[in-house]
């Protein structure tokens, strides 16, 4: 046990360049591993949201959409995101939820390939991306295919230019795997379909690598890892090849070449701004831009490092305290995201017990302890105190506790 303290000790003195706690506020006592499903309040986003209500709404009032560059921030925070995510700059703009923009996102893929009648995605998609793909498609009168993304190149292969777009996610929401973007990506194109991306579990941990990757399309969340505050706009990304051709199902008046003629035609702009539908959540749109000042002056590569150093020590940990739950998340760094996913029989009561020692992660169908670890407030210490609650909930078997089983609306 001392040697596992004096090892967080000096991996803690070894990444402390990249330590951004004190940018955070995380009440005494709690160990977070939670930030891949909600961040915790950023002092960046307190900020922005104070200055949002009182100085902007609250003097400029209508003003502000100028004065404030309202109107610009969707494309302004798009752009910041797109350095974390990859993406040169006029490619991605900040709007609506993930599950929206996945819908223009399989609708514009596949009339980009016009007269190709499959869509595939994951049976273990995140179930918005399963209800939104199918949904899309049946509009479209395509075939949505479900095939385990270890098994999409052959298959992608055999449906060859019957393919539209193969659409993924960058790492699985429950086991934390991380998948090899660039590979599929390449798989699809050698068909001539298109490849979309969903980034939530990914985005501001991990070297998206977009352009690199040579991705078409990507959509993401702004309230995991980003911590842009409860019910954060997502976001999207359109390469800029297919901004020209990106065909929106859902032509609002704020994705308009030129909104305030009040023309009633439409006509898109030529940006990412096509993407817009709606009048943006602007405090909510502000917050998020508040959040991300968390990132400024570290390289995303600089935070994935510390993300594996993270979860490798979790790792570790696990083994030396003699804590043999099977874990779903692979030990191997280059098939990792940030998160350590565990299996438990009683794997809710678990997380409960845990949650009761102010150790909080989530539960995930069916028997998945998910412990998410945020690099840019997590010590390595947390990760060792993490790792000693675990072992006590499970050596006490504090699971057992009856309260620990009765399931809240949001597990
Ligand atoms: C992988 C993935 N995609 C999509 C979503 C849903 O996003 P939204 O609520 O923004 O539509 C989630 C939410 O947890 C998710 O984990």
């Amino acid at each position: 046990m001392a040697d596992l303290a004096a090892r967080a000790r000096d991996l803690d003195t070894q990444h402390a360049a990249t330590d951004r706690r004190s940018l955070f506020h995380l009440p005494a006592g709690v160990v977070y591993l939670d930030g891949n499903s909600l961040g915790p309040l950023s002092r960046g986003a307190e900020e922005a949201v104070t200055d949002a209500v009182r100085r902007q709404w609250g003097e400029q009032l209508i003003r502000a959409w100028n004065e404030s560059d309202w109107w610009g921030a969707p494309e302004r925070i798009g752009d910041r995101i797109g350095a974390l995510v990859g993406a040169a700059p006029g490619q991605v703009v900040v709007t609506d939820s993930t599950s929206v923009n996945l819908f223009k996102a399989v609708v514009a893929a596949s009339r980009l390939r016009p007269g190709r009648s499959t869509v595939l995605t994951d049976p273990d998609s995140f179930p918005t991306d399963l209800y939104i793909t199918r949904s899309a498609a049946d509009l479209l009168g395509l075939t949505v295919e479900l095939v385990p993304v270890g098994e999409a190149p052959a298959r992608i292969a055999e449906l060859g230019d019957s393919l539209a777009l193969a659409s993924y996610s960058q790492v699985d929401y429950r086991t934390g795997e991380l998948w090899d973007l660039p590979a599929l990506t390449r798989a699809a194109h050698d068909v001539g379909a298109l490849a979309c991306w969903d980034l939530c579990h990914s985005a501001g941990v991990l070297d998206v690598g977009l352009d690199d990757g040579a991705a078409d399309l990507a959509v993401g969340c702004g309230y995991k890892y980003l911590s842009g505050g409860p019910g954060a706009p997502a976001f999207v990304y359109v390469a800029t090849r297919h901004l020209a051709g990106f065909d929106t199902p859902l032509a609002g008046w704020n994705g308009h070449a030129t909104p305030f003629a009040m023309s009633r035609e439409y006509t898109p702009a030529p940006t990412i701004t096509r993407a817009r539908v709606g009048t943006a959540p602007m405090l909510s749109v502000l917050a998020l831009e508040g959040a991300l000042a968390a990132y400024d002056g570290l390289a995303v590569g600089q935070v994935r490092e510390r993300s594996l150093s993270l979860t490798g020590f979790f790792l570790e940990c696990l083994d030396a305290l003699g804590i043999g739950l099977p874990v779903a998340t692979p030990a191997e760094e280059a098939r990792r995201g940030s998160q350590v996913s565990l299996r438990h029989p009683e794997a809710y009561a678990v997380v409960q017990a845990l949650i009761a020692r102010g150790v909080i992660g989530d539960f995930r169908e069916p028997d998945i302890v998910r412990l998410g670890f945020a690099p840019l407030y997590l010590s390595h210490a947390d990760v060792l105190a993490a790792a000693q609650h675990l072992e006590q909930v499970l050596s006490r078997r504090e699971f057992e506790r009856e309260d620990y089983r009765t399931r809240a609306a949001v597990t």
